[in-house]
């Protein structure tokens, strides 16, 4: 029989904290009275052990590799469902009919275009500007350009807000890539699905359309359904704690962005195709690669995961996908492929990683597929957030909905002790 209460004992007193069960059995200790009935806080640097919110949008059990979108397997909509299909699922809650996606399909071709004056805002970045500057940069502008969507009280409003930035992220990265090689602006196309509109402002021009197969616009919907949500993770806790002080949407995604761009984070799928091309260029093999790694002087960059102590099961369906891309581009002999197979391999059967439990997490192939579809590293993470725009747009809604309290953590201080004021002559 599962506890109702936990008992603590501080300083010779004991006291009863209620247990909080999730829908799945997981199991907290709700500490929200824990300052006013002991005067003491709790310490938990990185939250590893620190639940912030209680969600319904996605399950993940890292122990035995589970990820569910709103209770639907990630393996399902991988096979069967496509990223707009998924991205209102995650928002609205429910999968939705044929006349509803009709509906959303519309309100995205009519929310493709930026505004003009936007444009010029390209203008101002240098020609090696960073993708996810532009792209933070751009999504913040939008408050200033839908001052009405600044304060989001009705259903309208929110649709409305939602399928703004779904739309317009494609555009907007697009046109960041077409900034950075000096290529004109090719507007989005209203009688193009989500990805081939993506692909097509990304890869056509002036004088030939880029007409993707249905190879690359399946590998491209994958990619993003698979990064569309993972509860709280360090961008989207972001997003959720941005939104708890009331701020618009498009700040607090805005802030997503800028917390996806690390290393650590989203900006990792980008750094396993530099590892991986330095393997290839002979600069070094991937035995010495795994060495380093286990002297610490690098990390194996896609492996390891805070919430995933098995198999990421993302890692499983985009490792599958990329073969797929290659053999249905004719690129089996992508050596890439091969040094990351050999990596996993190598690592899957040493004692370092396997102590660890450091295995392939969402990152490690996601970025041959994206090597393939032509997109450049630097791009990597843009698509990244592309993907997650969903899941940060339905925890944000989700916080808001909840009117929870301002996000604002404690801390223990460890600085000086009070002090008088020296002047400077006296210094
Ligand atoms: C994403 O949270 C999410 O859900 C994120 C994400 C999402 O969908 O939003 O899944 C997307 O960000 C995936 C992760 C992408 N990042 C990388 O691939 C970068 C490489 N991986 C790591 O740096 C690391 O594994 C993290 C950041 C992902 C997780 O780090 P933790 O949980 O804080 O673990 P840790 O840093 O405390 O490491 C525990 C041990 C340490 O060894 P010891 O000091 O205990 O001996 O494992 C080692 C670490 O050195 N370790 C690694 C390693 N990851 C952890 N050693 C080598 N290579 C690695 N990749």
């Amino acid at each position: 029989m599962d506890a109702k209460t936990a008992l603590l004992t501080l300083d010779g007193t004991t006291f009863e904290l209620p247990v909080v069960m999730g829908a799945e059995g997981e199991k907290a200790i709700d500490i929200s009275s824990l300052r006013q009935k002991t005067g003491y806080i709790t310490l938990d640097p990185g939250y590893a052990n620190t639940g912030s919110c209680q969600s319904a949008i996605t399950f993940v059990d890292g122990e035995k590799g589970i990820l569910r979108y709103r209770g639907y397997p990630i393996e399902e909509l991988a096979e069967q469902s496509s990223f707009i299909e998924t991205a209102m699922l995650l928002i609205f809650g429910e999968l939705p009919t044929q006349a509803e996606r009709a509906v959303f399909r519309d309100m995205l071709s009519a929310q493709e275009l930026l505004h003009e004056d936007l444009l010029h805002h390209f203008e101002g970045f240098p020609p090696y500007g960073q993708p996810m500057s532009i792209l933070s940069a751009v999504i913040n502008s939008f408050a200033s350009y839908h001052p009405d969507l600044l304060d989001i009280q009705t259903d309208e409003e929110f649709r409305l807000a939602v399928a703004k930035i779904i739309s317009k992220v494609r555009t907007i990265a697009a046109f960041s890539y077409r900034k950075s090689v000096g290529r004109p602006f090719m507007y989005p196309d209203p009688n193009r699905s989500y990805c081939s509109n993506f692909l097509h402002m990304m890869f056509s021009v002036p004088y030939k359309e880029f007409e993707p197969t249905r190879a690359q616009i399946k590998a491209l919907s994958l990619f993003l359904v698979m990064h569309a949500d993972h509860e709280q993770n360090c961008s989207c806790s972001t997003v959720r704690m941005v939104g708890s002080s009331q701020a618009n949407l498009f700040a607090s995604v805005a802030a997503g962005i800028c917390a996806l761009w690390g290393r650590l984070h989203g900006g990792a799928n980008a750094a396993v195709i530099e590892m991986l091309e330095n393997i290839n260029a002979g600069r070094m093999t991937v035995k010495d690669y795994i060495e380093k790694v286990k002297r610490r002087e690098m990390r194996l960059m896609g492996f390891g995961h805070r919430i995933y102590k098995s198999f990421d099961p993302r890692a499983k369906i985009l490792k599958k996908a990329a073969h797929k891309l290659l053999h249905d581009q004719d690129m089996t002999g992508d050596p890439l492929i091969e040094i990351a197979q050999e990596l996993e391999a190598a690592a899957m059967s040493d004692d370092f990683f396997v102590e660890r439990r450091l295995y392939p997490n969402v990152d490690f192939y996601s970025g041959i597929i994206l090597r393939t579809l032509g997109i450049p590293v630097s791009m990597f993470p843009v698509m990244f957030a592309i993907g997650r725009m969903p899941g940060w747009i339905a925890h944000w809604y989700e916080e808001s909905k909840n009117n929870s309290k301002i996000h604002r953590p404690r801390q223990i201080y460890t600085g000086p002790a009070p002090r008088r004021y020296v002047s400077i002559e006296d210094r």
